[in-house]
């Protein structure tokens, strides 16, 4: 006990008080942030369902150690079965969410890869940072990228939605991809972007038309791990698939997502950027990755983003 801190002791008093007013653990859901006494640090301490925040073994984001990855030959490729989204952006606070909308005749699926269940995805969230120095919630070989983006998948064969998937064994499926700035405008990208317009404050907009594989960098090579959701309650539910090439977003582009603020009209100096949790160690884990870097046929090679693996690379 003596190494907790004083002010997490006032945050315990804190909300304990406010249990007893409220006598609703519920409302605290919405009591997170990024940074001081509802930070990163303190989300295990904020709700009893969220524990695995400061206590968990197997959490995300972390940062990838190039020299540590797994080449796995049953590693398949990821398949996406549909194409097309409609949803709401929504500005919740925390993060921007592209919520997407269930239609029997829309959405998009993704199995195969490291899984071997059937993934419904139902929600896009965007993480980034102030300037170009970091962003990205994971890393690799320590170097950020300016921003994160996960596309958020529940098994939609064993569970009904995605706040049940995301507290249940194999629940989750999140593919990561890292957006790097450049000076060409990122033709999909842009509907989020004009979206955000509306959504610069809390509030939420309609997107009519998305389309996924017109996101997605060109490649059919990742990396992959067993992890947790990076913001509460960091449930170890979670199977990530980085993608190894990252996309391109203009300068402007990530500019506009930097305005977005965390709150309503009236505080307009909280800026939603930076909106990353800090990186977790990786433990026992074990990160596999489809790319053989014995046969170095595949690009990734020539566009060194990721030095990976030296050690295979070679003959
Ligand atoms: C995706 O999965 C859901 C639920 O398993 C199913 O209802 C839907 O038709 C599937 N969509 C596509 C495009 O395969
Ligand atoms: C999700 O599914 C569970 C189990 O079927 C159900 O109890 C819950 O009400 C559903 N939640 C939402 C938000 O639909
Ligand atoms: C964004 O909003 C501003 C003012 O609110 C408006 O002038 C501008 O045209 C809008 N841009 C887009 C892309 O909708």
């Amino acid at each position: 006990m003596t190494d907790c801190p004083k002010s997490q002791w006032i945050l315990i008093l804190i909300l304990c008080i406010v249990q007893i007013v409220t006598g609703n653990y519920g409302l605290w859901a919405d009591w997170w942030s990024y940074e001081g006494i509802s930070g990163p640090e303190y989300w295990g301490l904020l709700y009893p369902d969220w524990l695995l925040c400061s206590k968990g073994r197997n959490q995300s984001p972390v940062n990838v150690d190039p020299k540590t990855l797994l080449f796995d030959p049953s590693l398949d490729h990821i398949m996406f079965k549909g194409n097309e989204f409609t949803g709401y952006l929504v500005n919740n606070g925390h993060d921007i969410t592209f919520d997407i909308e269930e239609l029997r005749w829309k959405g998009v699926n993704i199995t195969g890869g490291p899984v071997s269940y059937n993934y419904r995805i139902k929600e896009i969230r965007l993480h980034f940072g102030t300037d170009d120095s970091y962003g990205s919630e994971h890393s690799i070989n320590g170097k950020s990228f300016p921003a994160e983006i996960h596309i958020m998948a529940y098994n939609s064969d064993l569970y009904s939605n995605i706040t049940e998937a995301e507290k249940s064994p194999r629940g989750m499926l999140i593919l990561a991809i890292f957006a790097q700035t450049t000076d060409v405008t990122h033709g999909e990208f842009e509907i989020l972007v004009n979206a955000m317009n509306k959504t610069k404050y809390k509030d939420s907009t309609k997107v009519r038309e998305f389309y996924l594989s017109r996101l997605l960098p060109p490649t059919d090579y990742y990396i992959t791990y067993e992890g947790s959701l990076t913001h509460p309650g960091c449930y170890e539910t979670v199977t990530w698939v980085i993608l190894n090439k990252p996309i391109y977003i203009s300068k402007k582009q990530i500019d506009t997502m930097r305005k977005l603020n965390q709150a309503g009209r009236k505080n307009p100096q909280m800026l939603m950027a930076g909106n990353l949790r800090p990186r977790k160690d990786v433990n026992q884990r074990t990160i596999r990755t489809n790319i053989n870097f014995h046969n170095h046929k595949c690009s990734m090679v020539q566009h060194m983003y990721y030095s990976v693996n030296n050690k295979y690379a070679e003959t």
